[in-house]
C-alpha cells in the first residue's frame, strides 16, 4: 500500500503531499481539479505508464522541465521510499531508499490497478488496447517483462526499417541480415505469445466470477487468444487458438518461422512485419458472441470492470508485494445504484482502495468514510489523522 505521496511539478500540482491509510479513501473535487492526476502519479510508479497519456511530456507541469513523484510504499512492516524524476529531455531518473536504480526496477515496489471510463476501449476499442492490457498485467506480475517488451519493440522497429529500405528486394547484406532479425523477433515474440496465452488461461476462471459480481447475473464470459501467426490472411483478424495452451515453445517458434517465410515476399513489398504478437488480439465473448460489436454499452462496461477486477484478483492471489492498490477513477458516476453497491462489495477485501469522484454521493458509503478534497492542484486536507469523520 501507499502511505505517503509527494508531488513536484506533476500535471497541475506544483507541490503537494498526502498521507494515506489502509482501506478506502475518496478524493473529491469538481471537474479538472487534479483528482485523476493524483492517482495517475500513484499508478505511474507501478506501471511506468499512464492510463490516459502516452508520453511523459503531458505529465510534467506546464512550464517545468521535470516532475518528481515520491512515495512511501509499504509491504507488511517494510517501507520503501520510491522516487522518480520525469525529465522533459533526457532519461528519467529513479531512486529507491536514496539509491539510484534503473527506472524499470520501480514496478518491483509498487502495484496498482486502475478502473476508469477509458477501460471501455478494452471491449470496444482496437486490438492494441487489449494487447496493452495483457502486457501491463504481465509486467505487474513479473517486472522482468518490461525489458522483453522493450526488446521486442526495438527488434520490430529495426526489422521494419530493414524491410522498408529493401524496397521489395532482399536487403543488401543479403538474406542473412534479415535472418538475424527474424531469429530475434521469433525468440522474443514466442516468449510474449506464450506468456499472454498463459495469462489469458489464468484470467478465464476469474472473469466469469467477476462479471457475476459486477453485473449481478450469470453470463458466460470467454477469453481466447487470437494469434496472427495462425491467420491465413495477414490483414484479416488474428485467428483464435482452438483449445489454447496446447502449444510448446518449439511449436510456436516453428509456426512463427514458417509464417515469416510464407510472408517474406509481401513483407518486403510492404515494408512491415506482418506476423507476431504486435498483431495479436484477445477475443472476449459474452454469451457466445464477441463482445466487440455485439455487447450493449452496459454489458461492455461490466466486462471492462470484470477484466480489471480479475486482474486485481490475480495479483492479490500471487501477492508478490501485497495487494495491488485499487484505483477507481470516476467509475461510480457511470454505474447505476445496484452496480455501485456490487462493485464496492466485490473489492472490499483489498487492502487499499482509492476512489475519485466529482460528486461524493455517487460513491457508496462504505468507500466514502475518509474524504480528501482537491481544488485546483491543491490537496485541501492533507493530514491523514485529521481527515475523515
Ligand atoms: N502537464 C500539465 N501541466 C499543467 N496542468 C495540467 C497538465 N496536465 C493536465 N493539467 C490540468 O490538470 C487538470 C486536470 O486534472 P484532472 O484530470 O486530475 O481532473 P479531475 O479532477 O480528475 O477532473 P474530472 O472530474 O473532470 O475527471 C486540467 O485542468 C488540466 O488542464
Ligand atoms: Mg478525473
Amino acid at each position: 500500500m501507499i502511505s505517503r505521496i509527494e508531488l513536484t511539478d506533476f500535471r497541475n500540482y506544483s507541490t503537494a503531499q498526502l498521507e494515506f491509510e489502509a482501506g478506502p479513501t475518496l478524493l473529491v473535487g469538481s471537474n479538472g481539479q487534479g483528482k485523476t492526476n493524483l492517482v495517475e502519479a500513484i499508478n505511474y510508479l507501478g506501471t511506468l505508464g499512464s492510463h490516459r497519456a502516452s508520453t511523459v511530456q503531458a505529465l510534467i507541469r506546464q512550464g517545468s522541465d521535470f516532475s518528481i513523484i515520491r512515495a512511501m510504499l509499504r509491504v507488511e512492516d517494510r517501507t520503501n521510499l520510491v522516487e522518480i524524476q520525469l525529465n522533459r529531455s533526457g532519461p528519467n531518473k529513479a531512486r529507491v531508499n536514496g539509491n539510484e536504480v534503473r527506472t524499470r526496477e520501480l514496478p518491483r515496489y509498487s502495484s496498482s490497478i486502475v478502473f476508469a471510463p477509458e477501460d471501455l476501449s478494452l471491449i470496444r476499442g482496437e486490438p492494441s488496447s487489449r494487447r496493452r492490457f495483457l502486457d501491463e498485467l504481465l509486467t505487474l506480475r513479473n517486472p522482468r517483462f518490461s525489458s522483453v517488451f522493450a526488446d521486442y519493440d526495438r527488434v520490430l522497429r529495426q526489422r521494419n526499417s530493414l524491410l522498408k529500405s529493401s524496397r521489395g528486394r532482399i536487403p543488401s547484406g543479403g538474406e542473412s541480415t534479415l535472418e538475424i532479425w527474424d531469429e530475434k523477433l521469433i525468440s522474443l515474440g514466442t516468449e510474449i505469445i506464450l506468456a499472454r496465452i498463459a495469462l489469458i488461461e489464468q484470467l478465464q476462471p476469474e472473469i466469469s466470477a467477476a462479471y457475476l459480481a459486477v453485473a449481478g447475473s450469470a453470463h458466460s464470459v470467454r477469453l481466447e487468444p487470437q494469434l496472427s501467426l495462425l491467420a491465413d490472411d495477414p490483414d484479416g483478424e488474428a485467428t483464435a487458438l482452438p483449445g489454447f495452451a496446447v502449444f510448446s515453445p518449439a511449436e510456436v517458434e516453428s509456426r512463427f518461422a514458417g509464417r515469416l517465410a510464407e510472408l517474406r515476399k509481401s513483407e518486403l513489398e510492404r515494408g512491415v512485419t506482418l506476423v507476431g504478437p504486435h498483431r495479436d488480439d484477445l477475443l472476449i465473448e459474452l454469451n457466445g458472441m464477441p463482445a466487440r460489436g455485439y455487447s450493449s454499452h452496459g454489458e461492455s462496461w461490466s466486462l471492462a470492470l470484470s477484466l480489471r477486477l480479475s486482474s486485481a484478483r490475480l495479483l492479490k492471489t500471487e501477492s508478490r508485494i501485497g495487494d495491488p492498490i485499487l484505483i477507481l477513477d470516476d467509475v461510480f458516476a457511470e454505474l447505476d445504484e445496484r452496480r455501485r453497491e456490487r462493485l464496492s462489495e466485490s473489492i472490499s477485501d483489498f487492502e487499499q482502495i482509492l476512489v475519485t469522484a466529482a460528486v461524493a454521493r455517487d460513491v457508496p458509503k462504505s468507500l466514502a468514510a475518509r474524504k480528501i478534497s482537491i481544488e485546483a492542484g491543491t490537496i485541501l486536507n492533507p493530514p491523514a489523522t485529521e481527515a475523515g469523520d
